[in-house]
């Protein structure tokens, strides 16, 4: 039985770009082969994200999931095993009382010696809070198959009124990793 035992959840910060950006190297290049150097990927997601995380008008926010991080260690004992994004999407103001934003939740990943323990779950708890806190009117997202019963458990349903036009099908990415 795996353990998630010590693992606590926070707020990413531009500090965890780096890593969040191996993490990320690892969720994908598990589903997909990498057409990019890996270094190469890591310094162009690096940044991509240490810029995000370091100003939220962009609209990007992030939750890691953190083992090690205890009270008075060393914050190199400190290790990030996964995180969750998502993207405010805004509306355009309208007068009749409706929210003006949704979310869109996308990079959900745990690494695979930890799954399977409620770390996911934690995760997407952290970000459903704020998007609550935010009164967002809905929050979307592409899951794959094995993880839909976690977003179901979290509340999410296939309500059938959103409409997809595939423009690249070959590369907008599989469901789960848009
Ligand atoms: C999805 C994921 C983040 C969940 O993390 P976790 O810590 O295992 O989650 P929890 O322990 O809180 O919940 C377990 C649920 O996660 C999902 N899950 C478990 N293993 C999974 C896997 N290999 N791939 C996708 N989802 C998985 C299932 O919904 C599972 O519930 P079930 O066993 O009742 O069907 C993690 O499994 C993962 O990183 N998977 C690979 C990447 C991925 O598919 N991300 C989701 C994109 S939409």
């Amino acid at each position: 039985m795996v353990s998630a035992r010590g693992v606590t959840i926070r707020p990413a910060g531009p500090a965890d770009a780096g890593e969040l950006a191996k993490l990320r190297h690892a969720f994908r290049i598990a589903i997909d082969p990498a057409t990019e150097d890996d270094d190469a990927f890591l310094r162009r997601c690096g940044p991509w994200m240490e810029e995000r995380l370091a100003d939220p008008s962009t609209g990007w926010r992030a939750w890691v999931a953190e083992t090690g991080a205890v009270a008075g260690a060393e914050a190199s004992t400190a290790r990030l095993v996964g995180h969750v994004w998502l993207r405010r999407l805004e509306k355009i103001p309208n007068p009749v009382g409706e929210v003006e934003a949704h979310a869109y939740l996308t990079n959900m990943y745990v690494e695979p010696g930890l799954r399977g323990a409620g770390v996911g779950s934690r995760l997407l708890e952290a970000a459903l809070a704020w998007c609550r806190e935010q009164r967002f009117g809905s929050v979307v997202l592409w899951p794959t198959e094995r993880s839909r019963t976690l977003y179901g458990r979290a509340g999410f349903r296939d309500t059938g009124d959103v409409l997809e036009l595939p423009l690249n099908p070959a590369h907008c990415g599989r469901a789960g990793v848009r």
